[in-house]
């Protein structure tokens, strides 16, 4: 099939690189020069493991360009999936996605086309896409769209980081229309990955054991409202199990053996239940935003959501607490923080805790040193305005430290010699933020350790 995708962030390109690995013609469209010249060039705009090769083996069925002209007449399927970043108020900002309905309208010019809504988008938004791209083709071509196209949203549940695998093996493919030949074009679409008959990549081996993936073909707004409701509730485990924790170090219990005894119900499940300093990134937060400001709309509240917020802002203050409870004195301490990323393998800074962390740090008077394997140059590039050190190593962070936090659990602040880097403290503090660290080990070669929850 001919697909065209509008927007090359994290799920644009990660669809576009799937889509065309499968066999399909693929367009990727987006409007940011700099971008484009870098992806036809081969190179990535993003850090995302094996992306650089999946895109390189679908190559010959993928092109990259500006112009809606170029992609949008001869298209069957049209992804949106343009960024919807939080406006001032916290609300999404729907330009974008106005924008790429609109230009769909104006250039589209085949018999049938089927508009997809990838971008995570308030529910409700498949009918407004579907009004403005009619409206614009309208005012384009001065007749009627009549039976031409039609709106499904299609979901992403993809985690940065295992992106590509998120969407060739998917726990399920939810796809949502009132329109039912849109539906059975995106069932063909999709084909290969619900029946899981592509030859993987190498780098990329299917699962063991993973068999045909299940399909939820359903109504527009149902399709909008699962991926809310499964982003919120996802949070809203890791606020859980973060609540759980704040009393599991005062009842002198231990947070990851408490977290394995309930997740091993089947009923709970063991994902989504590591306690720590909470979650970042640019969907949980905008998400639960969104679904609070989407039910306020009705005249509903949503506590149990809400709360879940309220305990993840919670959870980096307590970083602060923890630190000021063992050295009394914040004023003039160096305190290194060994990851800025919201989680490993991504150089997202997005609602990264990280950030929060150092800036209250800052206030509190201390000097912070900051490190990460691959997100430093974002990092510089984002925030000037913070006041700390970018280090080069993890030791340099080290370097006469009153305390070293762990905000991120990259592979390589977990296998690194702690014990030539207990020396170049000030003092052998570690506050491990993500109880990713071998606590024995540790205590060992001199540390004191602390770890969130017990
Ligand atoms: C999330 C959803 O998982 C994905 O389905 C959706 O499409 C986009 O949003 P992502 O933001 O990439 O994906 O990362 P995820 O792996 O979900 O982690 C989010 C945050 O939660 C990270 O900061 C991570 O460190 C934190 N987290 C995750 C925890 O604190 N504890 C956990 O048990 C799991």
């Amino acid at each position: 099939m001919n697909v065209s995708i509008i927007g090359t962030g994290y799920v644009g390109l990660t669809t576009g690189a799937c889509l065309a690995f499968l066999g399909h013609k693929v367009t990727c469209i987006d409007s940011d020069e700099k971008k484009i010249a870098l992806l036809q060039a081969g190179k990535t705009p993003i850090y995302e493991p094996f992306l650089t090769e999946l895109l390189e083996e679908a190559r010959p069925n993928l092109q990259f360009c500006r112009d809606y002209a170029a992609a949008v007449p001869s298209a069957h399927v049209i992804f949106i999936a343009v960024g919807t970043p939080p406006s001032a108020d916290g609300s999404p900002d729907l330009r974008y996605l106005s924008q790429a309905a609109r230009g769909i309208g104006q250039y589209y010019d085949g018999d049938y086309v089927v508009v997809v809504n990838k971008s995570t988008v308030p529910i409700g938004s498949g009918n407004w896409v579907g009004s403005l791209v009619r409206e614009s083709f309208e005012q384009h071509r001065g007749r009627k769209t009549g039976e031409r196209f039609s709106v499904a949203s299609n979901p992403e549940f993809l985690r940065e980081g295992t992106a590509l695998h998120d969407s060739l093996y998917p726990d399920r493919v939810v796809i949502g229309s009132d329109d039912a030949r849109s539906l059975e074009m995106l069932y063909t679409l999709y084909r290969p990955i619900l029946d899981q008959t592509f030859a993987p990549p190498t780098y990329l081996p299917r699962p063991e054991g993973l068999g045909a993936v299940p399909l939820i073909s359903t109504d527009l707004a149902s399709a909008e409202l699962i991926k809310y409701a499964a982003n919120a509730f996802l949070a809203l485990k890791i606020s859980y199990i973060n609540e759980i924790g704040q009393l599991a170090e005062k009842v002198g219990a231990d947070i990851q053996q408490v977290a394995k005894g309930i997740g091993l119900d089947v009923r709970i499940g063991t994902r989504f239940l590591q306690a720590g300093i909470g979650w970042g990134g640019s969907c949980f937060g905008k998400d639960i935003s969104a679904l609070v400001a989407t039910a306020s709309e009705y005249s509903l509240t949503m506590p149990i959501v809400e709360a879940a917020r309220e305990i993840n802002r919670r959870q980096r203050e307590r970083v602060v607490e923890k630190l000021l409870g063992e050295l009394k004195i914040l004023k003039g301490r160096t305190i290194g923080l060994l990851g800025l990323a919201f989680k490993p393998n991504t150089d997202d800074l997005r609602e990264a805790p990280a950030i929060d962390i150092a800036r209250k740090l800052v206030e509190r008077g201390c000097k912070v040193k900051v490190h990460d394997p691959v997100a430093m140059e974002r990092f510089q590039e984002q925030h000037r305005d913070l006041q700390v050190i970018c280090c080069e190593t993890p030791e340099e962070t080290a370097d006469d430290a009153d305390a070293l936090v762990l905000i991120t659990e990259w592979q390589q602040y977990r296998e690194m010699d702690w014990e030539a880097l207990a020396p170049r403290m000030r003092s052998r503090i570690v506050l491990d933020g993500r109880n990713a660290l071998d606590r024995a080990r540790l205590t060992r070669f001199g540390f004191r350790y602390l770890g969130i929850g017990g």
